[in-house]
Parts: structure tokens; C-alpha cells; sequence
């Protein structure tokens, strides 16, 4: 039976007592956040090391396939050391973290044994529904000796199958438009935050690990900045402090996170502060997927690349730096992932009350309150960014040098050595790393998540009204463009035979996919709408292991990408259907990378 229809028709409360089931043989951590770009890097590295993990995502800037792939990851690299390939599961809540209703229900669900729970809050069972895809994955180095560890008090199989820590990615993160849309900031950064806290507090979930910025410490401190740096949140801008609603919106949560700490000596919480994150999984199917018009360099320059702009303006080179442009410390997204986990550790490590002695009274600090850089230490200038991608795309990033940018510092990076004494977590991936993988996660991804993720909000409709909501929603200019990427998209399916290897092996298992998806949105003109009860996804997104039914059984759209059986054969009847999106894993373009430890 296809896992939709199970995921559809089960019995609520059989579903219920299967969920609970399943998740009762692992240590669970619930990531809020958890689809976005850092987030599924850590829901990797926590599967990784054998946590079941709950994600709470609204999927205002991500989607749900980034998680189907995180699975597909652990259970492959699981495969491949030849471990039991029992990977923990994700569940996933769409949920807003804004809403205390729905935040009460999700921690109700898996810390209590009720089962009164709305069916708006059953979660989707990742595992399940990414069970029949399969993925072509670059090839890359696994060291069993680097994977994440889980945390001591892991081990104890009476916290199983209840959550007893919290990740909090979730929140809005564009400098400039929270400069335009304050409010939305501080309700989603900072309010719902506090909506965090009490949920936690009611369902007693005792270890928080937040996600902090270096935009915490504002201007006025350059090279080698420590955690003990003062921060004001200060007014306004350009005034030698915080200078923007979002960096007072990190800058607030830490103190809010601080303050609660001191009044609940139960509660372990640790602030992670990121520099500069960038780079993505080596495999290839997970990495940034920036909606918008990024303003990050490394988005930036993978846009010039693109031909999306015409070259990247490198902004002022009169700084104090070695070719006077400016320096940061970049981290690679799985150095951050695993100091995430390094966090949970120190955090879990004495779950009890803090001795008497270290309850300080007001601001002081506490033991069960810790906050701690994610760099590398080490900066590198825009152009060394430049250069360093330049090679890893094998080609020349055009770019002109101007003026500043308003509000920049010459140099800004961390002092790693707290972090190292402490967590024992130091950044391992260089600069080269970082490049080549965010090269390889774009060139098989040209369009990151977000034509099929767009696509499939439409899959209910018929042709014509893909046609014209194609065009309404922004995704093409005009309704002929989108009559040209379906047949361009198709004719080249014929052409594309080539992209099998000797074994006669799918070699672009997505695209293949996406091809029946375009074919089934090409033929099919007369569907129903996909009910929201019918669609495990809340009703923008739907995805089956193959063409499902709507309520009023008649057929509708299933969008399929990457299906295959178990064995990681060419599902029946698909073997002439092979697409890629662009320059993406074809042989001409894939390849092996050089041969590296994790
Ligand atoms: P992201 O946008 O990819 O991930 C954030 C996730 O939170 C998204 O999946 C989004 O859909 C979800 N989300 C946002 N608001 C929500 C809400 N109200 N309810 C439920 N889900 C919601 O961003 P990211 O780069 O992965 O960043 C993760 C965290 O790290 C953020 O807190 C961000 O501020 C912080 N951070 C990021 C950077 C960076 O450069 N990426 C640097 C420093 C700190
Ligand atoms: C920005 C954010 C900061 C966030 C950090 C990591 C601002 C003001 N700050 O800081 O809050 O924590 O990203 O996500 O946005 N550059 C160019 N051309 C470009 C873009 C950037 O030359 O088109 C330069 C910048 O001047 C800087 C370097 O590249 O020297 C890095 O810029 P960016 O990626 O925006 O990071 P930060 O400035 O560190």
C-alpha cells in the first residue's frame, strides 16, 4: 500500500500509538527551525548520532524535502558504515512557534500519553514518506571516528521516546528587512520565544541551545572577539552599537534566556554565537536555499556565477586587511551542525539544580546559562572568497570593487578557544571545503528547493490554473515561460539517456522525477483540489510514492521525486524518463570529491 494512503486513512489513534512506538527506543530532541539551512545540517549530525529528532518548522523560508533528504542521508551513511541502518526517525509539525496553542499541543503529543491530540498537530513521519526516494549523492570520505556522539544522558533508556531538549533555530533572519519589518522580528524572534520558554517550562523540557549571532556584539570590536565582549543593544544606527531590530532581537533572547536561567536553577541553557556560516552537506542534496535577494557574499557570488547577476560588487577596499577588502570568519554549516551537538552535551551533562553557591542574584552570570562562539578563528578577505570559489567552480567570478557598505567592519572574527576548552568543538573544514560544497549543492540544485517546492502548491490544479497561478505567484514572468519550461524540461528527457551509468543505474534520481511530475501537470486537465485533510503537509504540499486520489477520488497531482524501490532500483516503467535541471548531476558534471575526512 503506498505510504500516503497509509498516512492519510490510518486511524488517528493507530497512527498515534505507531509514532509513539517508534520513537520510544531513542533519546529525542525537538529542533524547531529544524527544515531550514543550519537546522537540517543539525537534524543530520543529531540522526547521526542516534537522536530521534521532532522538528517544529512553518516553512516560512524552507521546505519539508530538505528533512526527506536528511533522512535519506543518515540512512545511506548509516548503510555505508554498515551499521544496523536503523536510523532515528523525524517527526516533522508544521507549526508556528508563535502560536501557545499549538506549541502546548505538539510538546502534549510526545510528553504525554494522550491521545485526544487535533489531527492538525499529528506530525508527518519523515522517514516514511522519504522511504521510497532515492537521491544521487556526491561521494565523499566518512570517518566513523568524527561522527557525532550523542550526549552521555543519552544513554539512559528512561528518558527515551520523551523530549528532553530543545534546539531553537526558528526565526527571521534578513539584517535589512527587519530594519523595514521590526515588529514581525521581534514576534518571531523574540516573542515566540518566550512562547518557547513556557511551553518547555509546562511540559518540564530542561535544556535549551540557542541560535545566536555575531551580530550580538555589534560595531566596535574587530578581530578575535570573545564572549566576555560587552554588548549594548543601543538605538538607531551607525552609533557604535546594535544597529539593526534583528542583531536587538538575538542580542534580547540572550538576555531573556539569561534571565530565566536565574530564575529557574533547573534550567541549562546554552547561546551559540555563529560568524559566518556558509558551505553545506558534501553530499550534495542539502545546502542554503535563500529566498529573496540574498545579501550574504557567498550567495552573492554563487548568484554571478549563475549568470543571475552580472558580477558581484565587492563593497570598499580602504579597509586594515591584506588586500583591504573586507575579512570574516567563515564556518562550514557541518562544523556548526556539530557544535550544536557538542552544545547538548555540555548542556545535558548536570541536568540538576546549580549548587546553592552559583544562584547569583540580578545579572551576574550562571553555571546553567553559558554562551559561546562557532568560528573558525581565522578570516578571510572578499576577494580570497572570490578567488577560493572561482576554483572550486572552475571558472572566473566576475566582480568590480566600490564603495563600502554602509554600517561594515574591516575584520570581524571569533575567538574559537572557549568554545574549544569547554565543548571540545573546534571548526575543521577550510575555506576550500566550504567553497566546493556550496559549488556542488548549486550545481545540483540550480533552483535550490524552490521551483518544485512552488510547483507542488500547485499540484491540486489543472493545467490552466498551474498556468496562470505559475505566473500570479511570481515563478515565471509570463504564462508562455512556464509552456517553455515544461516542454523544454520534457523534450529533453529523450536526450538525456546518456546520464545513466554502466549498470544502466538512474544517475539524476530527482530530476527523473520531476519529469513525471511535469508530465503529470501537462496531461492531467481535469483534478481535484488536494484537500488540507488529504495532504500531510497542511495542505501546501503534496507528495506521494505515487499518483494518489483526492477526497472526491478523483486523481490528482503526486509529485514523486527520486522514487525507487528499496534496493535503490529503477522503479517500473520509469527507466526512459531521466531530466536533469541544468547543469546538475549528469556525467559530464558529477564527480567524485577528493577524498577527505568528516
Ligand atoms: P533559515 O531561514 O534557513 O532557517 C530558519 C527556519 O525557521 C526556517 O526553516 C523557517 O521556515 C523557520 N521559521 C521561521 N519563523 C518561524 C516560525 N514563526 N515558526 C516556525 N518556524 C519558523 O535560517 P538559518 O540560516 O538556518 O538560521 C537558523 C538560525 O540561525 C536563525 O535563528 C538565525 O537567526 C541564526 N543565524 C543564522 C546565520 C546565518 O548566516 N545563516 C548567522 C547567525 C545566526
Ligand atoms: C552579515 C550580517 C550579520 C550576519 C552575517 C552572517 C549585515 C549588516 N550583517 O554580516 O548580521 O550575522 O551576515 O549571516 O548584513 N560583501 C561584499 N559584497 C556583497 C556582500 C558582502 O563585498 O555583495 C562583503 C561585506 O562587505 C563583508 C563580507 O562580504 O566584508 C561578508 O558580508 P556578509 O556575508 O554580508 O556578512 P557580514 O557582513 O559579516
Amino acid at each position: 500500500m503506498p505510504s500516503t494512503n497509509r498516512l492519510t486513512e490510518e486511524p488517528l489513534q493507530k497512527k498515534v500509538e505507531r509514532f509513539r512506538a517508534e520513537i520510544k527506543s531513542f533519546p529525542v530532541c525537538l529542533v524547531t527551525g529544524g527544515a531550514g539551512y543550519i537546522g537540517s545540517h543539525t537534524v543530520l549530525e543529531l540522526l547521526n548520532a542516534g537522536v530521534a529528532v521532532v522538528v517544529i518548522d512553518n516553512l516560512c523560508n524552507s521546505h519539508m524535502e530538505s528533512l526527506c533528504r536528511v533522512h535519506y542521508i543518515a540512512r545511506t551513511e548509516s548503510q555505508r558504515l554498515q551499521q544496523n541502518g536503523n536510523v532515528p526517525p523525524i517527526f516533522f509539525h508544521q507549526v508556528d512557534i508563535r502560536s501557545t496553542k499549538s506549541m502546548n499541543l505538539v510538546f502534549e503529543f510526545w510528553q504525554s500519553d494522550k491521545i485526544h491530540a487535533e489531527r492538525a498537530i499529528i506530525p508527518v513521519s519523515v522517514g516514511e514518506v522519504s522511504a521510497n526516494k532515492a537521491y544521487l549523492m556526491l561521494d565523499y570520505t566518512l570517518n566513523p571516528a568524527k561522527r557525532a556522539q550523542p550526549s552521555p544522558q543519552t544513554k539512559d533508556p528512561s528518558t527515551w521516546g520523551r523530549i528532553t531538549a530543545v534546539i531553537h533555530f526558528a526565526a527571521l533572519k534578513a539584517v535589512g528587512e527587519s530594519i523595514t519589518k521590526p515588529l514581525e522580528y521581534y514576534e518571531n524572534n523574540v516573542a515566540a520565544l518566550v512562547v518557547l520558554l513556557k511551553t518547555m517550562k509546562a511540559h518540564a523540557v530542561n535544556v535549551l541551545i540557542f541560535s545566536s549571532s555575531a551580530v550580538v556584539y555589534g560595531v566596535g570590536h574587530e578581530a578575535g572577539i570573545s564572549e566576555e565582549t560587552v554588548q549594548v543593544a543601543g538605538k538607531g544606527s551607525g552609533g557604535g552599537l546594535l544597529t539593526n531590530p534583528y542583531g536587538r532581537s538575538k542580542w534580547m533572547s540572550e538576555e531573556i534566556i539569561n534571565d530565566y536561567c536565574v530564575a529557574d536553577p533547573n534550567f541549562h541553557a546554552i547561546s551559540l554565537r555563529y560568524f559566518n556560516p556558509t558551505g553545506s552537506h558534501p553530499s550534495g542534496l542539502i545546502g542554503e536555499d535563500p529566498k529573496g535577494t540574498p545579501n550574504n557574499i557567498v550567495p552573492v557570488i554563487l548568484q554571478a556565477y549563475q549568470r543571475r547577476r552580472s558580477r558581484v560588487h565587492v563593497f570598499g577596499s580602504n579597509y586594515d586587511t591584506s588586500d583591504g577588502t573586507g575579512v570574516r570568519d567563515y564556518i562550514h554549516v557541518s562544523d556548526l551542525a556539530m557544535g550544536h551537538l557538542a552544545a547538548l552535551r555540555k548542556a545535558t551533562k548536570q541536568p540538576g539544580p546549580v549548587p546553592e553557591d552559583e544562584e547569583l542574584d540580578g545579572q551576574d552570570p550562571v553555571s546553567n546559562y553559558n554562551v559561546y562562539n562557532l568560528g573558525t578563528g581565522r578570516g578571510y578577505s572578499v576577494l580570497e572568497i572570490i578567488k577560493a570559489f572561482s576554483n572550486a567552480a572552475g571558472t572566473a567570478i566576475p566582480f568590480t570593487v566600490g564603495e563600502a557598505r554602509a554600517g561594515d567592519l574591516g575584520t570581524v572574527t571569533a575567538s574559537p578557544d572557549k568554545a574549544a576548552s569547554d565543548l571540545d568543538w573546534r571548526a575543521e573544514f577550510d575555506l576550500q571545503d566550504m567553497c566546493r560544497d556550496v559549488f556542488n549543492w548549486a550545481a545540483a540544485n540550480p533552483t535550490g528547493y524552490e521551483t518544485l517546492r512552488r510547483l507542488s502548491t500547485m499540484s491540486g490544479m489543472n493545467s490552466q490554473e498551474m498556468r496562470r497561478q505559475s505566473v500570479a505567484t511570481g515563478l515565471f514572468d509570463r504564462e508562455e515561460d512556464f509552456d517553455s519550461f515544461i516542454s523544454t524540461s520534457l523534450s529533453s528527457i529523450d536526450n538525456n539517456n546518456a546520464s545513466k551509468d554502466s549498470s544502466g543505474r538512474r544517475m539524476s534520481q530527482h530530476g527523473a522525477n520531476f519529469s513525471n511530475m511535469l508530465k503529470k501537470m501537462r496531461s492531467a486537465s481535469h483534478s481535484s483540489a488536494v484537500s488540507d485533510n488529504d495532504n500531510p503537509f497542511g495542505g501546501n504540499y503534496a507528495l506521494s510514492s505515487s499518483p494518489g486520489h483526492g477526497a472526491s477520488g478523483a486523481p490528482r497531482f503526486a509529485m514523486t521525486w527520486g522514487e525507487a524501490n528499496k534496493t535503490g532500483t529503477i522503479a517500473e516503467g520509469e527507466e526512459e524518463e531521466d531530466l536533469d535541471l541544468g547543469p546538475t548531476l549528469s556525467p559530464s558534471t558529477s564527480r567524485t570529491l577528493p577524498m577527505r575526512s568528516k
